[in-house]
């Protein structure tokens, strides 16, 4: 850093520090808007503004935690020398984090409710995916299950966690979803015996960490880059988080503590996901398995209008074991017609009439023209 820079750091620092505000005793930031700094310091041009934070946060001065936004955090300061190497380390915590108040999140986990270990195996590189995911279990290599929709992802997850009888845990990501959601955050106090306003209450993600279990993001496609860094960091050699949210607790995952990503292949339109964290994982691919469906206990003539929807050029939307699963039962529960309008139902608009004459010609025996030319291009 120049001198000149120097100087504005510091001045910057000195601009932050004034919008320090006092929340009902609880040590509370605002947020550091860059926009605010500029006006700050109309004699520097936006540029050089820019230049110091930047400075700032690269030399962890400043934590960037949104857009153009900042906040200041602890920094750590080393008198050790060669000379004197008994010197200790300080860390000076300038202010505390943003807080961010939340709601409780249940410490029930309702998700192996009603699991007696059904799952299927299906054969997998020279073994079985059961098998198999077991081993990278016991390795705890972590692993990124990509298939369809339906194909098992959810099923063979939970069936790890039954298997090992450990506690299991699924999240999904959606576009509203944020890394507090998975680590935690403070929420009002209501223990009278504790006059902190707010306190602190875990994620799942944290719980699971400190004491194991299979955690399960499902749609990791879908997760912002604030979350993937979070999992970045799990999935790295020391298997850490870092409640910065909190105080910066550092957390090293309990040795029962197990990852497990899933994501539908990529479909055009969605994020590709990036290769740092692809790189973290062992994949799997999950598909449907004949094998596994024919155990099912799936009409053998439903099983033979899926393997022709399949095939079909005309049908894009897949034909997944839980649509299969839901005929089965809905057949029962329903009644045949219902089942059959259901499943019709799952198609496309555009595709429903073949899905129709392929049903009315292995289900009731019924032919038309149109169905003909369909089974012919099979
Ligand atoms: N190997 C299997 N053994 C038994 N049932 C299975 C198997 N694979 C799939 N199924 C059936 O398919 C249903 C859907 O499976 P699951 O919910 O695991 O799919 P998924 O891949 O997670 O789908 P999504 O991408 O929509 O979350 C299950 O509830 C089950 O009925
Ligand atoms: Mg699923």
């Amino acid at each position: 850093m120049t001198n000149t820079t120097t100087k504005h750091s510091e001045m910057l620092l000195e601009a932050f520090k004034e919008t320090v505000t006092d929340c009902d005793g609880l040590e509370y930031h605002k947020n550091w808007k860059l926009k605010d700094l500029y006006n700050k310091f109309p004699q520097d041009n936006p540029a050089s503004v820019r230049t110091v934070v930047f400075t700032l946060v690269k030399n962890h001065v400043l934590e960037q935690v949104g857009r153009g936004t900042y906040t200041l955090v602890s920094k750590t300061t080393s008198t050790k020398t060669p000379a004197n190497p008994t010197q200790e380390v300080k860390t000076e915590k300038v202010f505390e984090k943003k807080v961010h108040v939340g709601k409780k999140v249940p410490t029930k986990n309702d998700d192996m409710k009603g699991y007696s270990g059904e799952y299927i195996p299906r054969s997998m590189y020279g073994t079985t995916d059961v098998k198999l995911l077991n081993a990278l279990y016991q390795h705890k290599d972590f692993v990124l299950i990509i298939g369809e929709t339906g194909s098992g992802k959810t099923m063979l997850a939970k069936h790890l966690a039954f298997m090992n009888k450990v506690p299991y845990f699924r999240q999904n990501i959606t576009g509203a979803t944020t890394p507090e959601d998975f680590v935690g955050q403070f929420i009002p106090n209501s223990d009278p015996a504790n006059p902190a306003k707010y306190v602190w209450c875990d994620g799942q993600l944290t719980r699971f960490m400190r004491t194991g279990g299979v955690f399960v993001v499902d749609e990791i496609n879908m997760a912002t880059g604030d979350i993937l860094s979070l999992f970045h960091s799990i999935a790295d050699a020391e298997r850490k988080l870092v409640l910065t949210q909190k105080d910066g607790e550092v957390i090293i995952a309990h040795k029962d503590f197990y990852l497990i990503a899933t994501m539908n292949p990529d479909y055009e339109g969605t994020k590709p996901l990036n290769l740092a964290f692809k790189d973290r994982f062992r994949i799997i691919t999950l598909d449907h398995s004949d094998s596994v469906e024919k155990k099912l206990n799936i009409d053998a003539k439903l099983l033979d209008v899926a393997e022709k929807l399949r095939t079909s050029e005309e049908i894009q939307t897949p034909v997944s074991t839980r649509d299969l699963v839901k005929y089965r039962d809905d057949n029962k529960n329903y009644g045949n017609q219902v089942a059959k309008a259901f499943f019709k139902n799952n198609f496309d608009s555009t595709e429903q009439t073949v899905v129709q004459e392929v049903m009315d010609l292995v289900l009731d025996n019924k032919t038309s023209t149109k169905t003909s030319e369909v089974l012919e291009d099979n």
